[in-house]
């Protein structure tokens, strides 16, 4: 699904719309003595830049933060509200959206450990969202081919690759649906995985290769790089 840009669209839209950036993972694959959120990235802590990107399109922004370390998020982010995070992601979003009172029409839900995704990405997402869908996740086609492997490392399959799709967030959500998809506390890697189980329809817009994430240490350096 492509919808009409949002950048016209205005205060009362985007009072509509929050942003739910989840950054409470101690970036174990990453290593080092800081949680991923809060390692440097380009000069800054790579948490502010994903918060940025999503700030043109939402009223108010939450960042779900390490239980341990809030007031070291809420001193890189001082104009957004930070919640204390879970044990998992799942949990990390659950806690980001119990401190959302009032509930709003839209919740973008955005991984801190993507600090290059642009807020056009957002905007894409969003426009999806306007024009009536009720979850939507960025994607793109994948450069290699994928094989399904047992528990010896056999190749069992290799799955038709034009139907395969790598997914990015941010991820947008009817803020109700979202809640219902969490409602039991199912794990899951991505929010629209639990959409799906829902039954309900999860749409599609192109993804953006700068909203890769950070995963390991040569992530962290590729995606420096690509920034220069
Ligand atoms: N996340 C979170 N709460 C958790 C786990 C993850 O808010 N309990 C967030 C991370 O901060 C990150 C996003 O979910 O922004 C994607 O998770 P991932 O890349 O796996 O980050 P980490 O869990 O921090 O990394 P690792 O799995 O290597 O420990
Ligand atoms: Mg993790």
């Amino acid at each position: 699904m492509q919808g009409a840009s949002v950048s016209h669209a205005g205060a009362a839209l985007t009072d509509a719309v929050v942003g739910l950036v989840v950054a409470a993972g101690r970036g174990e694959r990453l290593g080092g003595d800081l949680p991923k959120a809060l390692r440097s990235f380009g000069g800054r802590p790579m948490l502010a830049w994903a918060v940025d990107a999503l700030k043109p399109v939402c009223g108010r922004v939450v960042v779900v933060g390490p239980p341990t370390r809030l007031a070291e998020v809420a001193a890189v982010v001082p104009d957004v509200i930070v919640v204390p995070g879970g044990a998992t992601r799942g949990a990390s979003v659950r806690c980001g959206l119990a401190a959302l009172d009032p509930l709003p029409r839209y919740v973008l839900v955005h991984d801190a450990a993507r600090p290059m995704a642009p807020t056009s990405l957002a905007e894409r997402v969003l426009a999806a969202l306007i024009d009536g869908a009720r979850a939507v996740v960025p994607v793109l086609p994948l450069a290699d081919t994928v094989k399904q492997v047992d528990s010896d490392g056999l190749v069992v399959s290799t799955p038709d690759r034009t139907s395969l799709r790598i997914v990015q967030t941010p991820q947008g959500f009817c803020a109700a649906l979202l809640v219902a998809a969490h409602r039991d506390e199912v794990e899951a890697t991505d929010d629209a995985a639990l959409v799906e189980a829902l039954g309900a329809p999860v749409h599609t817009v192109p993804g953006d290769p700068r909203a890769a994430k950070v995963t390991t240490p040569a992530d962290l350096v590729l995606l420096e790089l690509g920034r220069r």
